[in-house]
């Protein structure tokens, strides 16, 4: 069989089993079932992308076998060719969707609470919310690439390596067939959390991740359903994706690779096939797929060599550490754990002196013990000619995610509330607290070449020094800093800063960036991007020299407009910075959360992405953020970090915090503090976050309605919101 008989076989196999589902299904359940994959305002994704049509019920499914059909056409031209790997992306959707109106969780992966663990099977469709998740270290390039492996390998620790290879270079990985069991034999540590994602054993079940790829073309790009074509465009350009077949290969699995194609991402085969120049590659030497591969995709990865017996990779970030698989533990509110950056004197640093002055993890006390327990200090010293005091919270910062790409190593919270376990493994594999050190030295000078050309790391652990050091020198520290920053507000400074790394995803997006408003993602504030334009001068944070505002009720300035219309190649051509309604800023897709107006309650409500349930106004995280985003202006409707609930210039223009309504009780606890001190600052209330419904007290609008009234909400009385 020539390569285009085997894709048009591939194809009529999967024809054939989609037509007998949706016979069976249409037969057994009715037209009028409901149609639906969990979690995702975009019904089929593919074929919504591909055809412009959602597919909500069991009758429609007989309209997408129709809309898949008309791609099918045998011929020898290659466009045919990839036509009827398009239609197979589209068949193996339906078969999909008809395994989920027969069960709600037809993959059992989504029963397992505990994701870290080698439990997960298999996990099926990938929701909106995870996919936004994807957004920054996509944006960032924290994740380099996307790898689909499919089939089973010559044997498992050769399979192993190879996605522990991808893994460790930060890598997203999803595995099709009984390669996933091949990972699970070699206790591979999987999970979304973790980058390495087991869809199913079935080919079908492939679609799930060409169905992440066409959603960020729908989310970020804000790519039209229907215009296949922008779509693949899209992808082929912005999501680095690839496929590894292993083993002897069908044709279905050859057809569904057409479809990959199409969408821009090479396949590479193991056993023997015909090639198509950088797009269908034949590698049957197992050592150099990966190579093979990241080169086919154009991926390059930035190597830090770091001494440590564990590996250290971005895709560990979401590593827990629990109980069972401990060995030792700082701070947690068991012991003190604290840590600081402070800027040294480079003539007087001896760059890379890493020191842990008390007892180790391997102390002789520690015998017989349970688990090993101890106060620790990190002091990480750096110094450069470019150093600025400034940045020392910017690298403090980055110690959280530093300390958590270590395998084995889980990092929570910040500053002198830090805490840090380790398990049993690392210990067995040789890590010790030099380590944490050597991680923090290699990553403070690759990351921060610029600015950091020395960098010392002290490391305490007995709890006298902690304990001295974290009242004499760590707490004046931290005091000062906060002086300073609540000191630093859009009106103290001269410039604002745009942001454009998720350009890289949605083209015309552009975030600005002010002391009192963080960019939408949350992970960018004003210091952050003032120390990005040093490490990066032509990098994505540019200074906007403010000048004076146009409007200072509604945050509108010239000097913002010409830079957004600008940089975001016209499309946008006004924002401001504080109001909801009137020309907001755009959204990409990746924000924390999700601010919509609630009319009967004259105020607002805010969703996180980490919310799955419905809120008071009739919609999911989901499908409000659904609303916006992809850089287009949806007034209503605004995407913002986290920590912007507690600033003042929270949509000022509306009246400001005090129209906040409800928010998810998680949410509400999380920004309590800074949102009360606010409000209090602002209108004198008292406790504004006790006057703020959330889900265990209501979600539907009257009783939301009667809960703010008997708590005299202050937005009821406010101007009519719109
Ligand atoms: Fe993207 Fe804005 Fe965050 Fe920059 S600040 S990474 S543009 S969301
Ligand atoms: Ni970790
Ligand atoms: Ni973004």
């Amino acid at each position: 069989m020539n390569l285009f008989d085997i894709i048009y076989d591939g194809q009529a196999q999967y024809l054939q089993r989609a037509e007998e589902m949706v016979a069976k299904v249409v037969a057994e359940k009715g037209k009028e079932t409901p149609v639906k994959f969990p979690g995702t305002a975009y019904a089929l994704p593919c074929i919504y992308a591909i055809t412009g049509k959602k597919i909500t019920n069991v009758g429609e499914l007989e309209d997408a076998l129709a809309l898949a059909k008309e791609k099918i056409h045998r011929t020898n031209y290659l466009q045919d060719a990839l036509d009827a790997g398009t239609a197979s992306a589209m068949l193996a959707e339906i078969i999909e969707a008809v395994k989920y109106v027969y069960d709600e969780l037809p993959y059992a992966g989504r029963h397992v609470e505990d994701l870290n663990t080698t439990d997960v099977r298999y996990l099926g469709h990938i929701t909106d919310a995870e996919v936004r998740n994807f957004g920054v270290p996509l944006v960032t390039d924290d994740i380099p690439g996307v790898a689909v492996i499919i089939g089973e390998a010559k044997d498992a620790e050769t399979l192993a390596g190879i996605v522990k290879d991808y893994q460790g270079k930060g890598l997203l990985t999803f595995m099709v067939g009984k390669v996933i069991d091949q990972a699970i034999e070699q206790k591979i540590k999987m999970g979304i959390d973790l980058r390495v994602i087991p869809l199913g054993y079935e080919i079908e079940s492939v679609i799930h991740v060409v169905s992440v790829a066409i959603r960020a073309s729908l989310i970020f790009g804000a790519t039209p359903p229907g215009d296949f074509l922008a779509h693949r465009t899209y992808t082929k350009n912005r999501v680095k994706a690839f496929v590894n077949v292993f083993g002897p290969w069908d044709n279905k699995i050859i057809a569904a690779g057409a479809a990959a194609i199409e969408l821009g991402f090479p396949a590479v085969t193991e056993t023997f096939i015909n090639e198509v120049p950088t797009l269908l590659l034949h590698q049957p030497d197992n050592s150099k797929v990966v190579a093979t591969s990241l080169e086919a995709r154009n991926i390059k990865i930035k190597v830090t060599e770091i001494d440590c017996p564990v590996a250290v990779s971005s895709a560990f970030e979401g590593e827990r550490v629990r109980k069972d698989t401990m060995f030792a533990e700082f701070g947690g509110n068991k012991t003190e754990c604290w840590e600081l950056v402070t800027t040294g004197d480079v003539a007087e640093m001896e760059d890379h002196k890493i020191t842990v002055v008390g007892p180790d993890i391997d102390d002789a006390m520690f015998e017989g013990k349970d688990v090993v327990r101890l106060p620790m200090g990190v002091v990480v010293k750096v110094g450069g000619k470019a150093m600025q005091k400034d940045f020392e919270t910017v690298l403090e910062r980055r110690i959280h995610y530093f300390t958590n790409y270590i395998e084995g190593a889980m990092h929570v919270g910040q500053r002198n509330i830090a805490w840090i376990r380790l398990t049993k493994e690392a210990f067995e594999k040789g890590f010790r607290l030099r380590h944490i050190g050597e991680v923090l030295y290699a990553k403070m000078r690759s990351d921060f070449d610029k600015v950091v050309d020395k960098c010392e790391v002290t490391i305490y652990t007995n709890a006298e020094d902690v304990k001295r050091l974290g009242e004499e020198l760590v707490k004046p520290i931290y005091a000062e800093r906060d002086e300073r920053m609540g000191a630093l507000t859009d009106e103290s400074v001269d410039e604002f800063y745009t942001c454009l790394l998720c350009q890289s995803f949605a083209p015309s997006h552009v975030c600005v960036v002010t002391p009192e408003r963080l960019g939408l993602c949350g992970a960018v504030s004003w210091l952050d991007a003032k120390a990005t334009k040093e490490l990066d001068p032509t990098g994505p944070n540019q200074p906007i020299v403010k000048g004076e505002a146009i409007d200072e009720r509604l945050g509108r300035w010239d000097s913002v407009n010409e830079v957004v219309a600008r940089d975001s190649q016209g499309a946008v051509e006004a924002v401001t910075l504080y109001s909801i309604l009137e020309d907001p800023m755009t959204s990409c897709g990746c924000f924390e959360c999700i601010c919509g107006i609630m009319p009967e309650a004259n105020g607002v409500i805010i969703v996180n992405r980490e919310f799955g349930d419905t809120s008071p106004v009739g919609m999911t995280f989901g499908e409000l953020a659904s609303m916006t985003g992809g850089g287009v202006q949806t007034p209503g409707f605004m995407g913002h970090g986290r920590f912007l609930i507690g600033s003042k210039k929270f949509m000022s223009a509306e009246g400001g915090l005090q129209r906040i309504v409800w928010m998810p009780k998680e949410l509400k606890d999380d920004v309590a503090e800074r949102l009360n001190k606010a409000v209090k600052e602002m209108t004198g209330i008292e406790n504004f976050a006790d006057m703020v419904c959330d889900e265990t007290i209501a979600s539907d609008s009257e009783a939301v309605l009667e809960f703010l009234e008997s708590k005299g909400h202050p937005a009821l009385a406010m101007d009519p919101i719109m």
